[in-house]
């Protein structure tokens, strides 16, 4: 099947990624609220002397989370250090990254929401008190120390707000979402990109390009890249409209931006269960993919854009939806 252009990076880290990330809060567009906040915060804790609270970044895949953490870090002079909340098994890793801390680090935890509850419980003072509890030695010779940290910030983020206890998200002083970006700003993304990048592409074809990434800087990036791919074999040396139209339909992505999963998500509610409701598990299951990455990535757009609604008793698809897939609604539809 072909697969999410988001999923890659995911898997395989990227260093395309890290050269068109963007470094300070200047150069990160959109989501202005978050940014002004930030700004403020970041100000008042230099002038404190003292850590920025921790911050909880959540949202779709995409959208940046990953990004802010280095800049926050950049924006306070600090180092940042990252870790990954599955890959903390064991009390001890965490006691490994915790001690490697200076004061006023960044400490980034990316999927925070998959950190083991044992690990998370510990964490807790950690954050509060810049003090680890772990209780080292085995059973019936085991004690409890307490080790000083210096002050530091965690940086959490995650794809599903949802799934974070409660007393951790109540330790993070600063929690936002991130939302889905305008075409403009993804334009203004885009634009950037062609410049570190050093290929150009013309105003409408980068509106197009915006119009089509699914509202999601990463995939903004990875469609210009590809696209132009396509204008290099070409021989033209700026996209245009044309090299991109023909690009996307090559890829698969079509007029509003849905790719192949999306297709085929939509097409699986409206034909094999009448347009739902339908449990989202009996939508993977018939598609073939990953219930979290039906939840996590397919869902969060076709829900934002009204394709489909999620209802006590399962999703159903929309009118919108009929009408994107040009299919004849044979019952009344919202
Ligand atoms: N606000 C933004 N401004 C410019 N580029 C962005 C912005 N947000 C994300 N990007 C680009 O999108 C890519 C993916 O962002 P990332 O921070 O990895 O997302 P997340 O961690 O939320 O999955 C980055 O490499 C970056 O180039
Ligand atoms: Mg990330």
């Amino acid at each position: 099947m072909e697969n999410k252009i988001l999923s890659e990076e995911q898997i395989t880290g990227d260093e395309f990624e890290t050269t068109i990330r963007p470094l300070s809060l200047k150069e990160y567009v959109g989501q202005e609220k978050l940014k002004n906040n930030l700004e403020v915060f970041i100000k008042a804790s230099k002038m404190r002397q003292e850590p920025l609270d921790h911050v909880l970044l959540y949202g779709p895949p995409g959208l940046g989370k990953t990004t802010l953490a280095h800049i926050i870090a950049n924006e306070l002079g600090s180092n940042l250090k990252t870790a990954s909340g599955p890959a903390i098994e064991k009390s001890g890793d965490l006691a490994a990254i915790l001690s490697t801390l200076e004061p006023n680090d960044v400490l980034f935890i990316d999927e925070i929401h998959r950190m083991p509850r044992y690990i998370e419980e510990i964490l807790y003072s950690a954050m509060e008190d810049f003090e680890l509890d772990i209780v080292i030695g085995s059973e019936g010779n085991s004690r409890s120390i307490k080790i000083q940290l210096p002050p530091f910030t965690l940086v959490g983020a995650t794809t599903r707000a949802g799934d974070i206890t409660g007393p951790l998200r109540d330790r993070f002083g600063i929690v936002s979402k991130l939302n889905y970006y305008t075409y403009e700003e993804l334009n203004q993304i885009i634009k950037r990109t062609s410049r570190v990048l050093n290929f150009e592409i013309d105003e409408d074809a980068s509106l197009e390009l915006a119009k089509r990434s699914r509202k999601t800087p990463r995939i903004a990036n990875r469609l210009f890249k590809r696209v132009r791919d396509f204008a290099l074999v070409e021989n033209k040396d700026v996209i245009d409209k044309e090299i991109t139209i023909k690009a996307l339909k090559m890829l698969n992505v079509d007029a509003s931006g849905l790719d192949s999963t999306d297709i085929e998500y939509l097409l699986a509610l409206i034909k094999n269960f009448n347009g739902g409701p339908v449990g989202v598990e009996t939508i993977a299951t018939s598609i073939g993919e990953e219930v979290t990455t039906i939840e996590d990535v397919v869902e969060p757009f076709l829900l934002q854009e009204g394709f489909v609604k999620r209802t006590p008793r399962g999703r159903i698809a929309c009118q919108k939806a009929y009408e994107h897939l040009k299919i004849e609604q044979n019952k009344e539809v919202v």
